[in-house]
């Protein structure tokens, strides 16, 4: 099994690049494919509070056998329960995990029109520093929103969890994120599977005996962010992480540089969405 590279974040402590995704993951289906997802390798595995599985996924650590400060484990906030009910829903959701930390924990939406995120985000600072949550971070923030938190807090996230994928590469948000020395990590890394059927994805496939899928998980992993593909199927689920006895040629990272779309987005819009 080949060692995973991590990423350093900015309070020091370091994130496996390739995790296993959550979202989608029956509550039922969660205790096996997060035991199958550890034994393949995997030592992130991220979840959320709206995916509705926290139990499930809490199972699958404890009972993997694999150490529980080998394991990276991220849940998120849902929007609802932005504001002075925070540091409840985050118990809830530990208690749900039936853990005693979480390594990473994220503002899940900015949800900028209810203007709760900051007051959320004290609230994080606080259970960071009461030692239940190991680095805190956000998802789907623009530059823009990053920009209020710092300013009203003076605390940077440490990851910036957002979409991206080969039709839509985020080279501002990347940017913007590297510039305030946060890491940058893909949701829906595969573009949700529309992505593998690509010809310049296939043909550089080929040429390396890779899947679609393993040559879009290795350009993530090329230009320096966290990926969580997520799969129901074991096998998958195993062909996923096997991505680290090959590499993309500058060229073929060009190739693939070149399929950004400017309608590339597939979920929600950040500005909008709550
Ligand atoms: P499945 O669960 O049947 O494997 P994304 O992470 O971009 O949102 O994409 C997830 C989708 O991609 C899921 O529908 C998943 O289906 C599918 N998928 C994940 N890994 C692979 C793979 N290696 N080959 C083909 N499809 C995959």
């Amino acid at each position: 099994m080949a060692s995973i590279p991590t990423l350093t974040m900015n309070d020091g402590r370091s994130i496996p690049q390739i995790g296993y995704g959550c979202w989608q993951i029956p509550e039922d289906k969660a205790p096996g494919l997060v035991g199958d997802a550890l034994k393949a390798g995997y030592r992130l595995i991220d979840t959320a509070a709206a995916y509705g599985n926290e139990a499930g996924v809490g199972k699958g650590i404890r009972d993997s056998g694999v150490p529980r400060a080998e394991i990276f484990l991220t849940t998120k906030l849902w929007n609802d329960r932005q504001g002075p009910d925070a540091a409840k829903a985050f118990e809830e959701s530990l208690a749900k995990l039936g853990l005693d930390y979480v390594d990473l924990y994220l503002i899940h939406w900015p949800c900028p029109q209810r203007r709760l995120f900051v007051e959320t985000w004290k609230a994080m600072i606080a259970l960071l520093d009461a030692g239940k949550i190991k680095s805190i971070g956000v998802s789907n923030f623009t530059d823009e929103h990053l920009a209020t938190l710092v300013g009203e807090t003076g605390v940077t996230p440490a990851v910036n969890q957002i979409e991206l994928h080969p039709y839509f590469q985020r080279q501002d948000a990347r940017a913007a994120d590297k510039a305030r020395g946060i890491v940058t990590e893909a949701w829906s890394p595969l573009g949700r599977g529309e992505e593998l059927k690509d010809p310049v994805i296939a043909e550089i496939a080929k040429a390396h005996g890779k899947s679609p899928a393993q040559v879009i998980l290795r350009w993530h992993i090329q230009i320096g962010v966290v990926v969580i593909p997520k799969s129901a199927n074991p096998q998958r689920i195993v062909e996923n992480i096997s991505i680290f006895d090959f590499t993309l040629s500058p060229e073929e990272m060009a190739r693939i540089g070149m399929l950004d779309k400017p309608s590339g987005r597939i979920g929600p819009d950040p500005a909008t969405f709550c």
